[in-house]
């Protein structure tokens, strides 16, 4: 079934018929080796932001995809400043996402992973108060939690007075949750990143000049420049493309 505005392939081969959701979910699967997958929305000029939001950029096409990545990943993982920024609710799928879930032997819904240094967060906000799966706080052992946080989420230390990053994806897959999915923000797509943990990154690119001032997709520390090959180059009839890039 296809829906809303048709997807196409451009690369590697063409395909004149529109993509269904069928044939997005073989297009981006699930891999059969632990993987973290990063997804973005930027504007042509690469801002990743519009008057402070992501939503300016995204658009039907983009939330279909955003969508089905989350129905093809074990966990969800995000940083701390855009859980608290974007409002996260609850991670929530609809029907026939579940479905689909369920017949690939999945969990109904993917695992909320907040990742947060000073663990300033909200046990009353809607991702942890009415989360489907106990979310996760990946955070170290240098900093405790706020009042409540225990309860509505398990915290996960990794590292002495900084979060681990490395140790904590090898204790996610440990805990059973192997395809990871990172919707950001820059700062963890940076420290992401500069550990070398990225496997792939999914990126809409919107046909707008934003214009100086916001930020990129990435942020923090510099770190070194890293190959990450094209595999796969879609576009939707608004004119907003979906690269995928992955080791492989
Ligand atoms: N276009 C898109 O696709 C997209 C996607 C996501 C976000 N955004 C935008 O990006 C902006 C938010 O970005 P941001 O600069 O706040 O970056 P961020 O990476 O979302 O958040 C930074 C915060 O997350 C936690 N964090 C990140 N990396 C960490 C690490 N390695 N270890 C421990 N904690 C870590 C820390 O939280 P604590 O302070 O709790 O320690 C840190 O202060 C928002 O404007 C949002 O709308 C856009």
């Amino acid at each position: 079934m296809t829906v809303g505005i048709p997807i196409r392939r451009l690369w590697p081969e063409p395909s004149a018929l529109p993509l269904d959701d069928a044939a997005l979910t073989v297009l981006y699967g699930r891999a059969d080796q632990p993987r973290l997958r990063v997804n973005f929305v930027a504007s042509l000029d690469g801002a990743v932001t519009v008057d402070g939001y992501s939503a300016g950029l995204s658009g039907e096409p983009d939330k279909r995809v955003f969508g089905l990545l989350r129905m093809l990943c074990d966990a969800l993982v995000v940083a701390a400043g855009t859980l608290r920024h974007e409002d996260y609710r609850a991670v929530r799928l609809d029907e026939r996402r579940r479905a689909w879930r369920r017949d690939n032997g999945l969990a109904e819904y993917p695992t909320l992973v907040v990742v947060s240094g000073a663990l300033d967060l909200d046990p009353a906000q809607a991702a942890f108060a009415d989360a489907p799966v106990r979310p996760v706080v990946l955070t170290h052992a240098g900093v405790d939690p706020p009042p409540g946080l225990t309860d509505v989420a398990d915290v996960l230390r990794c590292g002495t007075d900084r979060v681990d990053l490395a140790a904590g994806l090898d204790e996610l897959r440990r805990r059973g949750l192997s395809q990871l999915l990172c919707e950001g923000g820059p700062h963890l797509f940076g420290a992401l990143t500069a550990a070398n943990l990225v496997d792939e990154l999914c990126l809409t690119v919107s046909p707008l000049l934003a214009g100086p001032g916001p930020a990129r997709i990435i942020a923090g520390d510099a770190t070194p420049p890293r190959q990450l090959p094209l595999r796969h180059v879609l576009a939707a009839d608004d004119g907003v493309l979906m690269l995928r890039h992955a080791r492989e």
